[in-house]
């Protein structure tokens, strides 16, 4: 595929347009710099203006640093930049993943059987083989853990989806994880286990993953090991299945039952797929389809939704206005479900890899910033940590709250004073959750920072000094995203929203949200440095990696 140069973002019609924008609304130049506080009191239409409606998610947006002029004004910059135009040619199975030539087709995964996407009878031919499996393995009494082996795409996605949608898992089928090569990771898992009772996961896209090589022959040197233990047979064909692309290098490894999926599904990019095994064993294949269907809808909503009020498009603007004209290098994920422990480092993935880049599509260097750092932690617990940072540090970072209107602990047997207890204990959630967006905006300013009463202060301490440890500035940003309640389908339609905004952001800024070339130099690295560290072989390293290798061997 040829690719043709890109004006660089920053030299459009529609970038200047905005940044004059900012500079007049927000910037040093503006006679009156933009305060939300001001601008909910001015306008009393603000949060209907600024808050959208999606298939599965409500999304208030009405908290940011922006105005319904710089959304205009960002809708004619994607306009400018042709993402409507990219979005469709993804769809379509063109190659826009162009230095690596490959078609980016991940949203065929969750198109449903029968419908006019490519690659459809063979996403439907494995999607039904991991159900025939699973159902299979889900009545099997005698399996009680499955152990997904992978790391990357190919472990945080069915890890954080499966520890998401846990009330809809089967009680008596144990799920785990391992993936770092730190043996750390997998040997006390194995200490707990049963071989006899144990299947394996292999999942790798390329079947080549040092992490994954290494686990997946630790597990199998212990699965052989247990077996002859307890005189049996080592069932290599029962207690081991593959996930990848690279059906040989699986075959090589002694697995004869596999999983495919193809070049056109990013690691990152592929729980909906076969890489999803391990979620559907938890949860089986009605509640995976579930899942699949949540996230069709919102690619419809992408596909159909006019710019105004196509959420991911307005998300991925919204990012880009915050990293490139409100100059914020992070935003915190705050979910308010621990069902989404995992989500902030499942996003690390989706927007890091694919949105850390520094060069456009056509290879040349790019003038503006593009992914910030994404990081966060539980809401509540995230409280208790690094919120004093958000609300009083000396950086601005916008904060993504997540919260689900209702719990999934209503719908289980549980007895009534439980319920109770954890229906209250929602309702606390939910405050927090919303108290946090609302501290982070209103602020507290030193007057009625010197009016509170002061606990925990030194008696001598001044009090028009202790009022300034207590005032909050406010005008601090965030967006609050809400769901019904963390079912299968509502999962699917939030991760497919992430994808999209990640992909929308991508568009603008005109790279290739789809390769990762930054992983290749650390690996070839560690391949040259593994003998080394066997040999002390120091000769022709720097200083540093020298003097380190020497002390790790000493
Ligand atoms: O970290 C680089 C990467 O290639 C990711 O993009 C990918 O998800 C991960 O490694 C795992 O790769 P594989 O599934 O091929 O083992």
């Amino acid at each position: 595929m040829s690719v043709s140069p890109m004006e660089p973002v920053e030299q459009t019609a529609a970038w200047a347009a905005l940044a004059a924008h900012h500079a007049a609304v927000f910037g040093a130049q503006a006679a009156e710099p933009f305060d939300l506080r001001r601008a909910f009191a001015r306008n009393g239409e603000r949060f209907a203006a600024l808050s959208f409606e999606a298939p599965e998610v409500f999304a208030d947006l009405s908290k940011q640093l922006w105005t319904p002029e710089t959304l205009q004004l960002l809708l004619a910059l994607a306009e400018a930049r042709g993402v409507a135009a990219r979005r469709d040619a993804m769809f379509a199975g063109e190659p826009i993943n162009a230095p690596e030539g490959r078609a980016v087709l991940h949203t065929a995964l969750r198109a449903p059987r029968g419908a006019a996407t490519r690659h459809n009878a063979e996403v439907h031919a494995v999607l039904d083989a991991m159900g025939d499996w699973t159902d299979a393995l889900r009545a099997d009494e005698g399996i009680t853990d499955v152990v997904n082996i992978g790391i990357g795409g190919s472990d945080l996605g069915p890890a954080m989806a499966t520890r998401a949608l846990e009330p809809w898992r089967l009680p008596r089928l144990r799920l785990h994880f391992v993936s770092n090569v730190d043996g750390h990771d997998i040997a006390p898992l194995l200490a707990q286990l049963d071989a006899r009772r144990t299947v394996f996961v292999i999942a790798s896209k390329t079947f080549t993953t040092q992490e994954t090589m290494a686990n997946a022959a630790a597990a199998r040197a212990w699965f052989d090991a247990q077996m002859a233990a307890h005189g049996g047979e080592a069932d290599v064909a029962r207690h081991f299945v593959g996930v990848t692309t690279n059906l040989a290098a699986a075959a090589a490894f002694g697995i004869t039952r596999c999983f495919g999926f193809w070049d056109w599904v990013g690691g990152r990019y592929s729980l909906w797929g076969a890489i999803g095994l391990p979620l559907m064993c938890a949860i089986g294949r009605e509640r995976f389809a579930e899942l699949l269907a949540g996230a069709f809808a919102m690619d419809r909503h992408f596909r159909e939704a006019r710019p105004e009020a196509n959420l991911p498009l307005l998300l991925g603007l919204l990012d880009l206005w915050c990293r490139n004209f409100l100059g914020f290098a992070s935003r915190s994920v705050a979910p308010y479900h621990q069902g989404l422990a995992r989500l902030p480092a499942y996003l690390q993935q989706l927007e890091m890899e694919s949105n850390g880049k520094r060069v456009a599509l056509d290879g040349s260097p790019l003038a503006v910033a593009t992914s910030p750092v994404v990081w966060g932690e539980p809401g509540t617990n995230g409280q208790h940590a690094f919120f004093q940072m958000l609300h009083q540090g000396s950086d601005v970072v916008p904060v993504e709250f997540i919260a689900a209107r209702r719990a999934s602990h209503d719908a289980m047997a549980l007895p009534p004073a439980l319920r109770e207890a954890l229906a209250d204990q929602h309702r606390k959630l939910l405050a927090n959750c919303l108290a946090q967006g609302q501290a982070l905006m209103l602020g507290q300013d030193e007057a009625t920072a010197t009016a509170l009463p002061a606990p925990t202060a030194a008696p001598d301490y001044p009090r028009e000094a202790l009022a300034r440890h207590r005032h909050f500035p406010g005008n601090r940003p965030s967006s609050t995203l809400l769901l019904d309640e963390l079912t299968p389908r509502a999962l699917g339609a939030l991760l497919a929203l992430y994808e999209h905004r990640v992909f929308c952001s991508a568009a603008v800024w005109g790279i290739n949200a789809f390769d990762q070339w930054g992983v290749e130099l650390g690996k070839a690295l560690c391949g040259a440095l593994l003998p080394r560290l066997a040999s002390g072989d120091a000769r022709g390293l720097d200083a540093s990696t020298a003097g380190l290798l020497a002390r790790l061997r000493g």
